[in-house]
């Protein structure tokens, strides 16, 4: 087993460096179990900008004042947030009447005092600030109230340098006591500042508005989108996302699908349509949400990104606490039922024509379900177990036999062929490592997925989270997704914890991607993840070692397609590692070798501005010497994979 004969406790790591005796591995010829397809995937919510701020790629904050945060809470609370006077007026924030829509009923109101005169109006602070490219096209849209004739220029102005970068006029014609839609003026910016400290402003002729008052709402920004879809996600973020490989996503959550409270789970129906009709909702992760991006946008993008869709529902436990009763349940799976029509029925079907007049014609394929989300906690295990899981697994099942169901408690309260369960590993690094063999020994006939995992101590003394996954942080769970590999006969899939989250924000958690209004920080996980799912084979093929399965530093897992053996290996906290490997049965004499490597086991990646990322991969290739294949790490924590 441990075949290290000296451990040196170095003052500077917390997890010791580890001198490996050299050993062989064997890597069989003939595969073993067939590989989950699945395998490395994600958990999309909307969690710290994810969504709104982030994928959604809406640039205006506080567009349609739905709420607000109070001291980190997501509130109803309605605010000037993000919103900016320019000239000698007062920007408040009224309930409107008549409301532009029954869902969107405040509005920004702009009194602009007596004998004013020159250029008046107010400006946006986005995101923590714009993306401004000369190259993409943007749309900007808004609504009017109050009686205005004249143009609105609006555009992106840079806040260090003053500089205007982009301006564009829109014609407005608006009345008192109606509300007037200005569509979208389509326009491209003069320049590309590089930097998001910018800000987007509306300017009015002040001496036509003196002593009176306009009101707006729903004033939009869109870049350009992916795959140019209507209401979509940003571009660079969708193709980071692409990048990573990802093969499914559950979507939309998570903590925040369950909601803090009851009313604010994810309700599906209030999130389609025009964007007049979204009210928005109170977000789990402290701001209130938009729900701009709603189910068909996200349903909308994880398709465009060839992602397996899991649907994840409410089974009423809100993250809060608050349990939903026997009796109170049954809305809540009629709910569902119609949810599935709306994305899986046909045009034949009431909600499928429903979902097919916004533009949708084509059902979505889904068949993998998650009923709730860590139902075990605030004490939800019993109510799950005996009546919540029950009552969705019952209906779900009668009208979709097909559809895989994934109990959120394993074991799951009903058992079957297609009922797998979701188990989170949130854990210190030595915790991670210790997974290995975590599904050795599982029950064969449970299928599973580890649904959420992040590792999210950098030391096992406790030390808090850190601003950016460390290499070894990343190693550490690839040795979990290792033994996920090794045993994908019942390991079906593995996600990230969190997929996106808002630098500026959040710099300091753990998620795959990180993204600032301009940059995106792709962290060691999002390689280490991109690595193993590129990869990857079909079949699980037998390594043996002379010194048993293997427990540090050197962690292994091989998988073949047809004739290619995959032979994955990680070094984990190990000096100078050496093995030799010998393939049996035929095999070319030159195999290719992947290296994710890092200068050092606590090296980070950060934003481009920031130093950029310290993670590489090298391409190499490595000949056969009397019958076996010699790999050398050059660095203590390094990933490799050998393509034979
Ligand atoms: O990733 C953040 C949260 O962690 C998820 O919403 C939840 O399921 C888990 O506890």
């Amino acid at each position: 087993m441990i075949k290290a004969s000296t451990t040196l406790a170095l003052s500077l790591l917390a997890t010791p460096l580890v001198v490996a005796q050299r050993q062989t591995l064997t890597v069989a010829a003939s595969g073993g179990n067939q590989s989950s397809p699945l395998l490395y995937g994600t958990l999309y919510e909307d969690i710290y900008h994810s969504g709104d701020g982030g994928l959604y790629a809406e640039l205006i904050r506080n567009r349609a004042f739905q709420g607000s945060s109070q001291n980190g809470q997501a509130s109803t609370v309605r605010t000037t947030d993000f919103w900016h006077p320019i000239g000698n007026v007062q920007l408040s924030v009224e309930q409107s009447s008549p409301a532009l829509s029954p869902s969107l009923t405040y509005d920004l109101r702009i009194d602009v005092p007596s004998g004013t005169t020159g250029p008046i109006g107010f400006y946006n602070d986005g995101f923590w600030g714009f993306d401004v490219d000369a190259t993409k096209r943007y749309a900007a849209s808004f609504s009017i109230k109050g009686a205005y004739n004249g143009g609105v220029t609006v555009g992106f102005n840079n806040t260090l340098s003053g500089t205007q970068l982009s301006k564009t006029t829109i014609q407005v014609n608006s009345s008192d006591g109606v509300w007037t839609s200005v569509h979208p003026a389509v326009f491209q910016p003069f320049s590309t500042p590089g930097s998001p400290n910018s800000t987007f402003t509306y300017i009015f002729d002040g001496a036509q508005l003196a002593g009176k008052s306009i009101q707006v709402n729903l004033l939009s920004v869109f870049k350009q989108t992916y795959k140019d879809r209507p209401n979509g996600v940003r571009e660079d973020l969708a193709a980071s996302f692409d990048g990573l490989e990802s093969t499914w996503v559950r979507l939309p959550g998570g903590n925040n699908m369950q909601g803090l409270s009851i009313g604010n789970e994810w309700h599906w129906d209030r999130t389609y349509g025009d964007l007049k009709n979204r009210t928005g909702h109170i977000g789990t992760w402290g701001d209130y949400q938009t729900d701009g991006f709603g189910v068909l946008e996200m349903m909308q993008w994880a398709t465009d990104s060839n992602q397996t869709l899991v649907l994840g529902i409410f089974a009423g436990l809100h993250i809060g606490g608050a349990l939903v009763t026997e009796d109170n349940l049954g809305g809540y799976v009629d709910s569902t039922m119609n949810y599935l029509e709306f994305l899986k029925g046909d045009t034949s079907t009431t909600w499928g024509a429903r979902r097919a007049n916004l533009g949708f014609p084509i059902p979505f394929k889904i068949d993998h379900i998650e009923i709730g989300n860590e139902d075990y906690l605030n004490g939800g295990t019993e109510s799950y177990n005996t009546y919540r899981f029950k009552a969705f697994y019952d209906r779900i099942r009668a009208e979709y036999p097909d559809i895989t169901l994934i109990s959120s408690i394993s074991p799951p309260p009903i058992s079957g062929p297609n009922t797998w369960a979701d188990l989170h590993f949130y854990y210190n690094q030595d915790t991670f490592a210790s997974l290995y063999d975590r599904f050795d020994n599982s029950d064969r006939s449970l299928p599973i997925v580890v649904g959420e995992y992040a590792c999210i101590f950098e030391f096992s003394n406790g030390y808090p989270e850190i601003g950016a996954q460390t290499m070894g942080m990343a190693l550490a769970e690839g040795i979990m997704l290792l033994g996920a590999e090794r045993n994908s006969d019942i390991v079906k899939g593995t996600a990230y914890g969190a997929l996106i989250k808002q630098y500026d924000e959040m710099s300091s958690t753990v998620s795959v991607i990180k993204h600032t209004a301009n940059q995106i920080l792709q962290t060691t996980s999002y390689y280490l993840q991109q690595t193993f799912s590129r990869y990857k084979g079909t079949e699980t093929v037998a390594v043996t070692s002379e010194f048993g399965s293997g427990i540090g530093p050197l962690y292994w897992s091989a998988t073949r397609a047809g004739s290619t053996r995959y032979l994955k290996l990680i070094n984990y906290y190990g000096v100078d590692s050496v093995v030799d490997i010998v393939f049996e049965g035929p095999y070319s004499s030159t195999v290719k070798v992947i290296t994710l490597t890092a200068p050092a086991c606590n090296s980070t990646n950060s934003l481009p501005q920031l130093g950029g990322e310290s993670t590489s991969i090298l391409h190499s290739e490595l000949d056969e010497s009397d019958g076996k294949f010699t790999v050398s790490f050059r660095s203590p924590c390094e990933l490799k994979v050998v393509i034979a």
